[in-house]
């Protein structure tokens, strides 16, 4: 726009120049002279956007916040305090808003009589040296076209300060996407054989409170393995370790002997199923959530899973079997039946690795019974990292590591 306009004012300012440069000139001065002060409002625009930005953004996390938490918002008849929790943010956003849309506005309308004031005294300087009162008339009316751009031009160079803080907070979080991106390795793992190694494993959070230091473990392919310990030791920290959401601060991973950074991480998480603590379930059909992670299955294939997740039957159960409609992250279903759908998801994926964080902490004995054999019928056929704080799923496990036992374990 800034270009577009800087070409349109020089085409309406060749004519006056060529009839009188001497008016067209001194108009120009006075103008731009006039506008020196608005450029000092570049940083109160830019102050005034900072502000946008950041209430913008407070409005933003209030509202997500407020729909995700509205169970426990409603349950505690917190509604009152989290409309006015809102009120309050929308209205500092609101305030925001208005002073820089003034701001933005207020800026050409003010110019646009200065410039043409500029324009009228030029037109008695150019009448004081004997300039042709036609000429003057041509020179003026081109004036009065050019000066209302020169107005946008001020506008919008002013509004290019207003957007700066948006834009430097986009670049923000690039730098922080930038620095926490995991490097990916060239080494494709097609099939994991032999074993999981961790080696003098060190890991840290932001904080200097080490969650593991020296840790030392080994999982074994086609075997049960099971994690154990307090609640906050690290369990699901480890886990995430294994599937390099987290990098380890010091130490190695080794998959067959290979450094897990070494590793083409998509060819090695394709390889791995995963029931995350918190089941996620997509708002869609209990089959689109299952069929997500695992395209072009059958529907045998699919009941298949949901048997040995003890899905199944409270699934053929329901209205509408697979095709059941099950709401935001799964909200129509109970917690128990969300847990067997997202254990069932990752059986369809019929992965090498199966990762189960808690899988039974929603169900109740008889299901886990079923989940437990579920789980011990798989044993040898996959490796199963299981995390658990019941210990009747893991009777039969083949490999037990206690967190809290690990020699060097800080927490
Ligand atoms: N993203 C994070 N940033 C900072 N600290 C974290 C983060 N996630 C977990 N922690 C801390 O790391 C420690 C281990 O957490 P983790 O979730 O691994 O525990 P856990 O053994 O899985 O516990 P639980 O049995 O309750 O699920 C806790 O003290 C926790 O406060
Ligand atoms: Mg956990």
């Amino acid at each position: 726009m800034q270009l577009a306009q800087t070409i349109q004012l020089f085409i309406y300012l060749v004519v006056p120049l060529m009839i009188d440069p001497i008016m067209t000139f001194s108009a120009l001065a006075i103008a731009i002279v006039l506008s020196i002060p608005f450029l000092f409002l570049k940083q109160r625009s830019y102050f005034l956007g900072k502000a946008n930005t950041e209430t913008a953004n407070k409005n933003m996390s209030v509202i997500s916040e407020i729909f995700s938490g509205l169970r426990v918002i409603i349950a505690n008849s917190k509604q009152e305090k989290m409309i006015n929790l809102h009120k309050n943010v929308f209205t500092q956003h609101v305030n925001a808003t208005i002073k820089s849309q003034i701001l933005a506005q207020s800026i050409q309308s003010i110019y646009y009589p200065i410039g043409i004031a500029a324009a009228i005294c030029s037109m008695g300087i150019s009448v004081y040296l004997g300039m042709k009162l036609s000429d003057t008339a041509i020179v003026l009316w081109s004036l009065f076209r050019a000066i209302p751009i020169l107005g946008t031009l001020i506008r919008t160079n002013i509004n290019i300060s207003n957007f700066i803080p948006s834009y430097e907070q986009l670049e923000i979080l690039k730098d922080r996407a930038n620095q926490s991106s995991i490097d990916n390795g060239e080494v494709k793992l097609v099939n994991f054989k032999d074993k999981i190694i961790f080696k003098d494993v060190e890991f840290y959070y932001s904080s200097n409170k080490p969650i593991f230091n020296k840790l030392d473990i080994q999982i074994f392919s086609n075997k049960l393995n099971a994690i154990i310990g307090k609640s906050g030791s690290g369990k699901s920290t480890l886990l995430d370790l294994l599937m390099r959401m987290q990098i380890p601060t010091k130490g190695n991973i080794f998959i067959d002997g290979i450094d897990l950074q070494d590793l083409d991480i998509n060819s090695y998480r394709n390889i791995i199923g995963y029931v995350p603590q918190e089941p996620f379930l997509f708002n869609g059909t209990i089959k689109d959530n299952l069929l997500w992670a695992a395209e072009n299955k059958t529907d045998k294939e699919i009941l298949e899973a949901c048997e040995l997740a003890n899905a199944k039957s409270f699934i053929i159960n329901t209205t509408d079997s697979l095709e059941t409609f099950i709401g935001d992250n799964g909200i129509m279903l109970s917690g128990g039946q969300k847990q067997r759908i997202s254990i069932a998801r990752s059986l369809l994926r019929k992965p090498q690795i199966l990762i189960l964080d808690e899988p039974t902490s929603a169900l109740d004995n008889e299901t886990e019974i079923a989940i437990k054999e579920t789980i011990n019928n798989l044993k040898n056929k996959l490796t199963i990292i299981v995390v658990t704080h019941r210990l009747g799923l893991i009777e039969k496990a083949n490999n037990i590591i206690n967190i809290d036992k690990l020699n060097n374990q800080v927490i």
